[in-house]
């Protein structure tokens, strides 16, 4: 199953555009749409690392996606850039996901595809994918990365196509 992580506060733009194609070529797969999730950040109170045994103290929408994400056998990170970043409602999400013990990210793929209004060639796809490998190398994860323009509606038709190769 691939769990897919929607991170833009806009509701239909181009970052839920890509994660509704990446979506409808996965088999068996679902979206979150973190704007939609009731949650907290992450307290960073160490509960899922003792006594938790992995799980959440906080008792919320995250949580409840949390446990679906467990299962997954993929993770796809679906984002606007923000400040060089995810936005804010991903990153709620990504931190609740420390709760995730290590065997629990055992054999998971980690998908992130990445928008912004840059050029494709911009360096912020390569600092971005920089910082997810070192993610992705912590979890023990294989990391496919996508970071793509969407400037505008001709930079969106671009970026569809790229996703589509990317998907391949
Ligand atoms: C607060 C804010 C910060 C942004 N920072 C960046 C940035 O660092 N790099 C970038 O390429 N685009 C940046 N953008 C532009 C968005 O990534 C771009 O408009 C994107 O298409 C938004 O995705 P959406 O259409 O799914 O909402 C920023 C936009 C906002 C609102």
């Amino acid at each position: 199953m691939t769990v897919i992580i929607a991170g833009s506060p806009r509701k239909g733009m181009y970052s839920d555009r890509l994660a509704e194609a990446y979506k409808e070529k996965k088999e068996n797969s679902i979206i979150f749409y973190a704007r939609n999730l009731k949650g907290a950040p992450c307290k960073g109170c160490g509960y899922c690392k003792s006594k938790g045994n992995g799980i959440c103290v906080q008792k919320d929408d995250i949580s409840k996606a949390l446990e679906i994400i467990r299962k997954a056998d993929e993770i796809a990170f679906f984002s606007p850039i923000y400040w060089w970043q995810v936005t804010a409602q991903e990153k709620t999400v990504i931190d609740r996901l420390y709760a995730m013990k290590e065997d629990e990210w055992k054999g998971k793929k980690l998908t992130v595809v990445l928008n912004g209004a840059a050029e494709d060639d911009d360096k912020e796809f390569t600092l971005l994918k920089e910082q997810f490998q070192e993610m992705a190398d912590y979890i023990k994860a294989d990391l496919h990365f996508l970071g793509v323009g969407t400037t505008d509606d001709k930079a969106f038709e671009n970026a569809l196509n790229k996703l589509n190769e990317f998907i391949m």
